[in-house]
């Protein structure tokens, strides 16, 4: 029997991020999706990989095959992380792959040393050669997110993130930086890498707009292939694949960075041709490239999930597009493909995924779920042994199963690697051509140097802050600039360029100075973040501090020149009008030094480096999320695409507007949710005891353990019955793609109101919940006050949002502003659903 699991959290995020606004009605609805888009598809291009198939390796895979179980074919197909799974577990399991996540290091010591990595890559590689149990013997693959270089690592060169590189407009320069990657990456034994994300942001409020070199697919496609390469190895070179050369990976497949209102893990509502002509083109150049593997993404297309998504991942990938490698999962993100959970999900592979990557401590329960399902035909032998022939395939190219012990690799353990000075050197001259320049009002740059300087802002001396999300954590928080051995700070740069031509530097970063200035330089700007945590509402940059900085400087009589450090286009009018000169030096890394070899003027007094740089992403006229993108709402956009000065440029720029555009909602008037209908832009959802997740639009649903019904109480279906059968948990609610913000009914007292009758008490604990995306939302049990109803009375309930509005949810990027979740049995009819400001609450709380 397959056992399934729920896991909560994820499965109510996956309602509400992408659950499937067009599609999936049900599962007919569901496929529906699929076939009008296969009715309708574009051509898309015939390739050939980079890398050709070898019938020596081709004919190895089927002696292997033929002497592998399906237990051990299932091993290879799970990917396991280095929290979660022993070498031993390795051995017993037979898994083929392991992964060490954002923020996850041998033992987990954050100052793990290279001898640490390659330690533990030999122990999981020895364990994956033992036969001792019988087997063959299938050398384990590791793969690690080092997606600004080795990003994990202590010491590690980090380069400018994705969005800065793309400013450099320099596919030779991505070359150089994979090969460095790739080369740090060997010496810590350790063979695959996450990268390069190859997203197209079209909405720059998505969290990880900076993991993408462009908002437009033509840079995107022209480095893709250039960094492939720069990791892998030129396709016929002797090096590809090994030696300083590792795998590497084209992410997210597909269109993740083409998500509504830019949500993370959301929905791309799209045209296949759009698909194609904007968010793919990454992907030909990386095949082309000879790429070895794929990430699907967690992101849906038109309401279907990525990691089921029978036909662009194997209709269009593979026989299409003639990628021969294989397809890895996402983070457990063949959870939230329609009736799957986290421990069973052959739907997945059945659309083409090959391996999962199951980083929790469930793998067990997937493993024998599969192993079940494979053994049971659910899936079939010819897609197992497919899908392993895939990975085998990757291995052998890469030399894996000739290679012995990481340990044993020409360069594993080498630490003189990690960053070693030729490194540091490429990813300072990427700094230096990622700097944009917007405004230079009567040209204060370049700077002279043998001036006094203020350096100020928080971000003056901050190497944490400077590097971003995905540096050394995950989410590049809760580091010291000890922690960065090696590197330079933006401050760290200028006081070297300053002192060593006779200038003298202050570092505060309140802005106070002992001597008066002649300059002062601000280095202000977003905190780093990763993934769904930098997801925003709108774009404002809410340095209010930083601003009042410029402006005291200012009104001393000191010239101020703003350097923002930033994730993605923002607005800051305010900010670029308290300052004389203002260039985005985006997340810039290890190597802030790069930013004084462009504002400073040499020694002798020449210009020694000028600003090259030009925006690959529009920059925005107001705060409103409007969609700006090259050829898309240009005349909103303060900065078009391609903008960027120089200093031959003498561009004067006059105030600017500072109005953000933005309107508060006062939150005084009460907010319907439901009043017979679900009100826009909520749509009613149900996720069933299976996990089918399903919009709700006809009168009678019977789904796995639920069962929803329109109802009359005042006039025609103004009500809807919810029925819980007991069977497991299952979760009703009204969902959408695009934000609201409560925060102003939280403050103002604010209240979720509903009516209420219950014609079978709950036999289990009764929640309801909001949610404002991925990890996002919190819950309050309303068990009681239902118990205490008299059976087919109604009853206004009104829970104090306070209740809800906890440590870690964003009042004000609500996705879901109601649901109702039990595993009991529970009849209960639903009406006039509304948040009210000024309630007077039944259920309280802080
Ligand atoms: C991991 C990251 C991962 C994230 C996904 C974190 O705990 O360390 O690698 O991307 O979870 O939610
Ligand atoms: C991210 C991926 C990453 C993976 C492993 C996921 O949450 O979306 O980009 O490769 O975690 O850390």
């Amino acid at each position: 029997m397959v056992f399934k699991k729920r896991m909560l959290l994820g499965v109510i995020s996956a309602l509400v991020v992408g659950g499937g606004l067009l599609g999936c009605a049900d599962q007919a609805g569901d496929q529906a999706v699929g076939q009008q888009a296969e009715s309708e598809h574009p051509s898309w291009p015939a390739l050939t990989s980079g890398i050709a198939k070898d019938p020596a390796i081709e004919s190895r895979i089927d002696a292997l095959l033929a002497q592998m179980s399906v237990e051990e074919k299932v091993g290879q197909m799970i990917q396991v992380e280095i929290r979660t799974a022993t070498p031993e577990e390795v051995r017993e399991y037979h898994i083929g792959s392991i992964l060490n996540g954002g923020g996850s290091f041998p033992d987990n010591n954050k100052h793990a040393s290279v001898a640490d990595w390659v330690a533990l890559a030999d122990r999981y590689y020895h364990a994956s050669m033992d036969t001792s149990d019988g087997g063959v013997a299938i050398p384990m693959i590791w793969g690690t997110d080092a997606v600004h270089g080795h990003n994990n690592v202590i010491g590690a060169t980090l380069f400018p993130h994705n969005i800065a590189l793309g400013a450099t407009h320099n596919p030779e320069l991505m070359r150089k930086i994979g090969e460095v990657t790739a080369a740090e990456v060997s010496a810590t034994g350790i063979d695959w890498v996450f990268a390069p994300t190859l997203a197209v942001t079209r909405d720059d409020r998505w969290g990880r707009s900076y993991e993408s070199y462009s908002e437009d697919p033509e840079v995107v496609r022209d480095y893709a292939g250039e960094l492939v390469e720069g990791l892998q190895g030129t396709p016929g070179s002797g090096d590809l694949l090994r030696g300083k050369y590792v795998v590497s990976t084209a992410k997210h497949f597909l269109a993740d960075g083409g998500t509504e209102n830019g949500i993370d893990r959301g929905d791309a509502m799209l045209s296949e041709q759009e698909l194609m002509d904007i968010h793919a083109q990454g992907y030909f150049s990386a095949i082309e490239s000879g790429v070895q593997t794929v990430m699907a993404s967690f992101s849906s297309w038109n309401g279907k999930k990525m990691h089921g998504h029978k036909y662009l991942m194997t209709d269009v990938l593979k026989q299409q597009l003639g990628f021969d490698g294989f397809i890895i999962g996402d983070w457990a993100g063949h959870q939230f493909v329609n009736g799957c959970s986290n421990v069973s999900c052959p739907q997945s592979i059945n659309a083409g995924l090959d391996m999962f990557m199951a980083p929790d401590p469930s793998w067990k329960e997937l493993f024998a779920n599969t192993v079940a399902q494979a053994k049971s035909g659910e899936i079939s032998a010819e897609r197992l042994n497919d899908a392993v022939r895939r990975i085998l395939r990757v291995k052998l190219r890469a030399g894996l199963f000739d290679a012995g012990a990481p340990s044993e690799r020409a360069y594993a353990g080498d630490e003189s690697l990690i960053g070693a000075p030729e490194h540091r050197a490429i990813a300072r001259q990427a700094v230096r051509e990622s700097l944009v320049l917007l405004k230079n009002n009567d040209g204060l740059l370049p700077l002279a140097r043998n001036q006094k300087v203020l350096v100020t802002g928080d971000g003056a001396d901050n190497i944490g802050k400077q590097s971003g999300g995905w540096s050394v954590t995950w989410q590049g928080t809760g580091n010291q600039n000890a922690d960065f051995p090696g590197a330079t700070s933006v401050y760290g740069g200028i006081a070297e360029a300053v002192e060593s031509a006779g200038g003298s530097v202050q570092l505060s970063t309140d802005g106070s100075f002992a001597t008066k200035p002649d300059v002062a330089i601000v280095v202000f700007g977003e905190d780093p973040y990763a993934e769904m945590q930098g997801d925003v509402s709108n774009l404002r940059y809410q340095g209010e501090q930083d601003l009042a900085l410029m402006q005291r400087l200012r009104a001393q009589g000191i010239p101020v020149v703003g350097l923002f450090i930033t994730g993605r286009p923002l607005w800051v009018n305010p900010q670029l009008n308290a300052s004389d000169a203002f260039a985005v030096i985006w997340q810039p890394g290890t190597e802030g030094a790069g930013v004084a070899d462009v504002i400073f003027r040499d020694a002798q007094g020449n210009v020694q480096y000028d600003f090259t740089g030009k925006l690959t992403f529009s920059w925005p006229d107001d705060a409103t999320p409007v969609v700006r993108n090259r050829g898309e709402n240009e005349a909103q956009a303060l900065f078009q695409y391609g903008y960027g000065l120089s200093y031959s440029d003498s561009v004067q720029m006059a105030a600017l507007s500072e109005e953000s555009g933005l309107q508060q909602a006062e939150g005084r008037e009460s907010l319907a949710i439901f009043n017979g209908r679900a009100l826009d832009p909520w749509h009613f959802q149900v996720v069933d005891a299976a996990n089918h997740q399903s919009v709700i639009s006809s009168s009678v649903t019977k789904l796995n353990g639920i069962s929803v019904k329109s109802v009359d109480r005042n006039v025609q279906e103004d009500s809807r019955r919810l029925q819980w059968t007991g069977e497991g948990d299952a979760t009703v609610g009204f969902f959408a793609n695009s934000r609201t913000d409560l925060s102003r009914y939280a403050a103002n007292g604010g209240a979720l109101v509903f009516d209420v009758k219950i014609d079978r008490a709950p036999s289990d604990a009764v929640n309801i919940g909001i949610n404002c995306g991925m990890d996002c939302g919190a819950e309050q049990a309303i068990t009681e006050v239902l118990s205490g109803m008299t059976a087919g009375e109604w009853k206004t309930v009104a829970v104090d949002l306070q209740c809800l509005a906890t440590d870690g949810v964003k009042m004000d990027m609500v996705l879901s502003p109601f649901y109702v979740r039990t595993a009991g049995a529970l009849d209960m009819t639903v009406h006039n659903i509304h948040v009210a400001a000024d309630a007077k609450a039944d259920i309280h709380c802080g």
